[in-house]
């Protein structure tokens, strides 16, 4: 099956990244928030990323105007009734996606793959508030999602063969490489990623290193791009609760299970970069390790 318009369902963070994506490697794209307002600033945020890819020299002037030119806003979800691919990128709240995923099965032809970007949720959960659950998927994007090269699908149980291949190779066409995962929660990335953030809060909290140490660790001792903290607060401490949550709800591991600090800070509002200030004070001007 050929894909070539996709639907896109919230324009944040990562709905944005991915309705970019999709408009850069060609395919018409329509992207989805509940009001004008918040529709205004995902476009934004696009076309910011786009100029930024421009001035890096990533992208050509007239390639970005293309892409642009390839997105379209609405509010409606009515307006995703000739896509080919629909993928969900709203917030996470199970019953919201089942409620969008049923939305979306009514809406779009029989031939529509429906996928959610969900960073935990195992997917049975969408599929099953639809009449196709053969084509339906996780994509599980990476933030930030212009940069990153992954994209980690999902199969559940339901997921047929020809659905997880057309969507690969259009996984492929964004440029992206594909892994495959089971649907469990977590998935692989997240599964291995939030025990490791988690131990580095423990850490802090227990007194046992800076927090500078801990980020110059694992940037000079493992060559990641960023330390756990400074990744936490450019994930979202809150994002990274709402997963050791879900995951600790499901395994009853202590490695998943939040630590004391991480739920105070959320509560707190200290949510990391959006919120001006997680383990570091970007208010106050701050810098973790990796901007010095
Ligand atoms: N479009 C295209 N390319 C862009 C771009 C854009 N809008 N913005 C930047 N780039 C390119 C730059 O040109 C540069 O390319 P180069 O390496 O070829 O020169 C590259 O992207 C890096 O950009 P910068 O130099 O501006 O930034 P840094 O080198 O400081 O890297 C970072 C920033 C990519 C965020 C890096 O610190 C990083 O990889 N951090 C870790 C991010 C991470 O782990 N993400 C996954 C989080 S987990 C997740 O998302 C799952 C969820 O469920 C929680």
């Amino acid at each position: 099956m050929d894909i070539r318009t996709v639907g896109v369902v919230g324009c944040g963070l990562m709905g944005s990244g991915i309705a970019e994506v999709c408009a850069r490697a060609g395919y018409a794209t329509r992207v989805r928030e509940l009001n004008p307002d918040l529709l205004h600033t995902g476009q934004q945020r696009i076309e910011r990323s786009l100029q930024t890819a421009v001035e890096r020299g990533k992208l050509e002037a007239a390639e970005r105007d293309a892409a642009l030119g390839r997105i379209s806003g609405t509010t409606s979800l009515d307006d995703f009734a000739d896509c080919d691919l629909v993928i969900e990128a709203a917030t996470e709240n199970p019953q919201i996606k089942r409620q969008t995923f049923t939305e979306l099965d009514r809406i779009c032809p029989p031939r529509t793959i429906l996928a959610s970007n969900t960073s935990s949720i195992p997917i049975i959960q969408m599929a099953t508030a639809t009449q196709r659950p053969d084509k339906v998927l996780g994509m599980h994007f990476m933030n930030p999602v212009p940069v990153m090269r992954l994209i980690e699908y999902v199969r559940t149980l339901t997921t047929s063969d020809e659905t997880l291949e057309t969507a690969r190779a259009f996984g492929t066409s964004l440029g992206k490489r594909i892994i495959v995962s089971k649907d469990r929660a977590g998935f692989i990335v997240n599964f291995l990623l939030i025990p490791y953030l988690c131990e580095a809060v423990r850490m802090l909290e227990q007194g046992f290193a800076s927090r500078e140490d801990i980020d110059v660790g694992m940037m000079l001792g493992t060559s990641y791009p960023m330390g756990p903290l400074t990744l936490l607060d450019y994930v979202g401490l809150d994002t990274t609760l709402f997963i050791a949550d879900i995951l600790f709800d499901e395994f009853k591991e202590p490695r998943f299970a939040a630590p004391t600090l991480l739920r105070q800070m959320v509560t707190a509002g200290y949510l990391g970069r959006k919120t001006g200030r997680g383990f570091y004070d970007y208010g106050a001007g701050e810098q973790p390790p990796a901007s010095r």
